[in-house]
């Protein structure tokens, strides 16, 4: 696969690549393995926010990888897994099962999230979607990949034939920030509105032109780290609600094809 452009070879990129890859796999073939099994559920920030023990089995198989490769590396991983080693230069990113709900109601939509920056610059994103066998990848500079079909965001420009997603937050039931003004503006602008239940998928999904916009706040670093790269290899716009850059936490995500992105972000202005 032609992700290392030519003149571009970089030892240390090729390297955090075929980690990034060989690990998403290997958390992957966990979840094929476990999907529709019986596995125990748990609860965090809120009795709608689940964590699964395959969600811990994934990151503790991912974490474990990289320090044992890379063992100056700083880790971030959604299960608290991770070491932040301070003066390191890469950080990895993870979100071991992104879509933990679809997951644990045997709904077939989740994926592994691998990120990595180097000097704070995302550099490698991997997302893994195991029941599809589809491996969305990106390296900075060199396009964004699935398989061998170089990705690109769609020519769409009108909102109105535009498919769009989004998601909500777990703090949904308590919280008046809900995104229901938001959704109900862009559900009567656009042709059709989903709500899949995995962020990571959903930008790589704007990526490959299978939807020309999303949007979600209150995400977290995990959830975004490797699609946001696969959407901006892929071409992609990536703004927060004002439409200046988004920030690395995931707080407020506008992502689009471009073409449709003023015209979004217009609907989402409550
Ligand atoms: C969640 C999914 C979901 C989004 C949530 C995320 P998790 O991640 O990406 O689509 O709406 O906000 O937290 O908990 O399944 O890793
Ligand atoms: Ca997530
Ligand atoms: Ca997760």
């Amino acid at each position: 696969m032609p992700l290392i452009a030519p003149g571009r070879e970089d030892p240390e990129l090729a390297e955090l690549l075929d980690l990034a890859r060989r690990l998403a796999r290997s958390a992957g073939a966990i979840q094929r393995g476990r999907y529709e099994q019986q596995f125990e559920i748990g609860t965090k920030s809120a009795s709608i926010d689940l964590v699964t023990e395959v969600d811990r089995a994934c990151e503790r198989l991912i974490v474990e990888g990289i320090q044992t490769a890379r063992p100056a590396d700083a880790i971030l991983a959604e299960e608290g897994h991770g070491e932040n080693t301070p003066d390191a230069t890469v950080r990895w990113i993870i979100d071991p099962l992104d879509g933990t709900t679809n997951f644990a109601h045997g709904f077939p939509r989740f994926c592994v999230s691998i990120g990595v920056e180097q000097r704070g610059e995302r550099t490698v994103g991997v997302v893994y979607d195991p029941l599809l066998d589809e491996c969305f990848e990106a390296v900075r500079g060199a396009g964004a990949w699935l398989g061998n079909r170089r990705l690109r965001v769609t020519r769409e420009s009108e909102l109105g034939r535009a498919l769009v997603a989004t998601g909500f937050p777990y703090d949904v039931h308590r919280s008046s920030d809900d995104n229901l003004a938001s959704f109900r503006n862009v559900l009567k602008a656009a042709r059709g509105i989903r709500r899949d239940g995995s962020a990571a998928l959903d930008l790589c999904y704007v990526a490959a032109g299978r939807l020309d916009g999303y949007w979600e706040l209150k995400l977290h670093p995990w959830d975004v780290a490797a699609g946001f790269l696969i959407l901006e290899e892929a071409g992609g716009r990536l703004t927060d609600l004002r439409g200046g850059p988004p920030d690395r936490s995931g707080r407020e995500v506008v992502a689009s094809n471009g073409g449709i992105h003023g015209a979004l972000l217009a609907a989402l202005e409550l």
